[in-house]
This record gives C-alpha cells, structure tokens and sequence, in this order.
C-alpha cells in the first residue's frame, strides 16, 4: 500500500485487513462461507451469532472454527447489547463475546444499547469496537462508552434503516474523530467510491451480499434482489417494532406496515415501549428465518435495502469485494 491508496483507510488499519469493506452482520442470511469468503477477498465479514447458531446450526466455538478452516484472514462479531431484552439473553451476549475473544475475534460490531461492557472486555485484549448510530445524540453516547468507530446507518440502509441521509449523516458527526463508516445504499462500486469520496472511511453492506454465490439464502430471496429497485423498499413496522426494510411483496401488502393502535402506544411509553420490541424481537426471529430460507410462498418477508437499486446479479462475495477495490484505485487513479 502506498500513502495514497484510497483502500488504506482508518478502518483497514483499524481491523487489519485491505479493503475498506464490512459484510455486515445478518440475522438470517450470515452463514459462516459468506463471512469468510468477504474476509478472504480483503473485507471483513461479521459473524451474527444467533444466526450462526439458531439458522446455521452451529454453536458460536465450532461456527468460528469452521469460518477459520475457509480464511486465515480477520473476522468481526456482532454484539446487540439491548438492555431491554432478558437477561438470559444479555449472559448470552456475554459468552459469545468471550468465547469470539479466547478464538481470537478482535473487531466488534455493537447494536442497539451501551456498548461500554463489551468496549471494557475487548480493550483489554487488543480488541476494537465500532456501534451502529443513526444520528449524533447516539454517537456521542456511545463515544462517551468509549467506542473506537461509529457505523453510520443511514435511510436507505437494509435492516433497520436510519432517519438520515449519508450527507447529512456524516455532517452531522463531522467534528467527532473516529472512523466512520457508512451502513446503508452500497450495491454498486460507483456508490462505493462515491462513500469514500465523501469522507466515509469505509462502508458495511448487507444486501449486496445476499445476493451471492456463498449465501445460503433461498434462489428466490437473490432473485428478488436482483430484480427489485429502491421503490420496491418499505419500512415496516410490523415485524420488529422499528421501521424495517423490507422488500414489497404480496405477504407484505396484506399484513400492512403500521404496527396496531395497542402495540403504538406500547411502543410510545418509555418503559412498555422494551417490552413490546422484545416481545416483536422473540415472534419476528422465527418468520424471518423461515422467509429467508424458503423459495417465493405467500409468506414472502425478505428484508433488503434501496441498494437493490445497484444490483444486478447474483455473483460471488469476493468477486463483489474485488471488484469494488479496483473501482476505487482506478477513480483515485484519475483524480
Ligand atoms: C437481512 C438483513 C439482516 C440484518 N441483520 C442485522 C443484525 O442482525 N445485526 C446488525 O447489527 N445489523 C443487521 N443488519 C444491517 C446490516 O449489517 C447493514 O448495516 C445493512 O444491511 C447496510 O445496508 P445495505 O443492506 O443497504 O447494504 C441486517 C441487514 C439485512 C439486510
């Protein structure tokens, strides 16, 4: 690498890898090839889990042994550190994380709550941690935990999208000094260097990576993807509790995507409001998984976000990271 090279970023540097480029944890579509096929192409591919364990069948020790087999090269792990969910849940978040850490995981991604326990443990390792914040009440909360980088999720984001645009996102937390990374409307290699350009110091995709060789998830949900453009995105509310993208289809229109006037209030009051996502997180979990890995049915619910708009064809991940790297060397080449 050259001082110049666009791909030496704070964030390679940061997570010991060459390309600026997170697989985003994926509830239910991280399957460990996926993960480790990014990270052998020069991205860093993060480890969800309960996705591992509860769709992909393998408990957290043997998922990460099994990704160790295919790359050599860094992982990451995805904590959700969500205080309202149960306590059997938090201890649960608490092993994995000790047990990513003794297998020598030293990138975290954090979701939801105070990362600050998971920011304590991975320090004293060596380890670093980047939150998700989707405005800048929330990334000043989570540098205060002592984060080493924000990902910055923004409205066109798959999962749970932002109220922000990339712009206004990044300006908004332009005077914090850490790397910050864009989550949310990569399916190109234009939209990539165009993250960078703006000041992003890398990207985390989700929905790009669906669309792959090595994904597990069913033909249909790719082929979806491939064919849908960013109008073909809504938010929910209906699965999660929290606006959810998801791409339109029949199943959708029918459950419609307001949550009921009692699961609204509930999610109005500031003590009810855990207890319903909570109780949306434990009936959601199952559909979702369920969607993910069965063909087209009447119960389509595939989550996808407006970077469909730039994907148009199921390819392999490290095909996806190469060529996105080269894109980036070349626009660096002619500016
Ligand atoms: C199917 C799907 C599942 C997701 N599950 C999680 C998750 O479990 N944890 C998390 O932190 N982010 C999750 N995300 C968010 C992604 O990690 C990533 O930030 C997002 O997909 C970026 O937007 P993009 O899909 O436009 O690339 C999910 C996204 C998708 C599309």
């Amino acid at each position: 690498m050259t001082a110049t090279d666009p791909l030496d970023t704070l964030l390679t540097r940061a997570a010991g890898v060459e390309v600026p480029i997170l697989c985003g944890a994926m509830y239910p579509c991280s399957n460990p090839e996926l993960v480790a096929a990014v990270s052998e192409a020069g991205g860093l591919g993060i480890v969800q889990p309960l996705s591992l364990e509860y769709v992909h069948g393998l408990e957290l020790r043997a998922g990460l042994r099994r990704i160790r087999e295919l790359t050599k090269r860094p992982i990451g792990l995805n904590v959700i550190v969500e205080s309202s969910l149960s306590r059997v849940y938090g201890q649960r978040m608490s092993r994995y994380l000790d047990v990513a850490l003794e297998e020598g995981v030293r990138f975290f991604v954090t979701a939801l709550g105070n990362p600050r326990w998971v920011v304590e443990r991975a320090h004293t390792q060596g380890g670093v941690v980047y939150h998700d914040v989707v405005e800048r009440r929330w990334a000043r909360k989570a540098l205060d935990a002592g984060v080493d980088g924000l990902i910055c999720v923004n409205d066109r984001a798959g999962g749970h999208a932002g109220p922000k645009d990339p712009e206004t996102l990044l300006r908004e937390l332009g005077d914090l000094e850490v790397p910050r990374i864009l989550a949310g409307g990569v399916g190109d290699e234009k939209a990539f260097v165009e993250a960078l350009a703006l000041g992003y110091d890398g990207v985390q995709m989700g929905t790009r990576f669906i669309a792959t060789d090595e994904c597990t998830a069913h033909a249909d949900y790719k082929q979806a993807i491939v064919s849908a453009a960013a109008e073909d995105i809504v938010l929910t509310e209906r699965v999660t509790g929290v606006p959810l993208a998801v791409i339109r289809t029949p199943y959708l229109e029918r459950m419609g995507t307001r949550a009921g006037p009692l699961a609204r209030w509930m999610l109005r009051g500031r003590r009810t409001k855990h207890l319903m996502r909570a109780l949306y997180t434990l009936s959601s979990a199952r559909r979702l998984r369920r969607a993910s890995l069965r063909g087209g049915s009447s119960r389509d619910l595939w989550q996808a976000g407006r970077s469909v708009a730039g994907i148009d064809r199921v390819e392999a991940a490290g095909d996806v990271v190469r060529r996105f790297a080269a894109a980036a060397r070349e626009a660096a080449g002619r500016a």
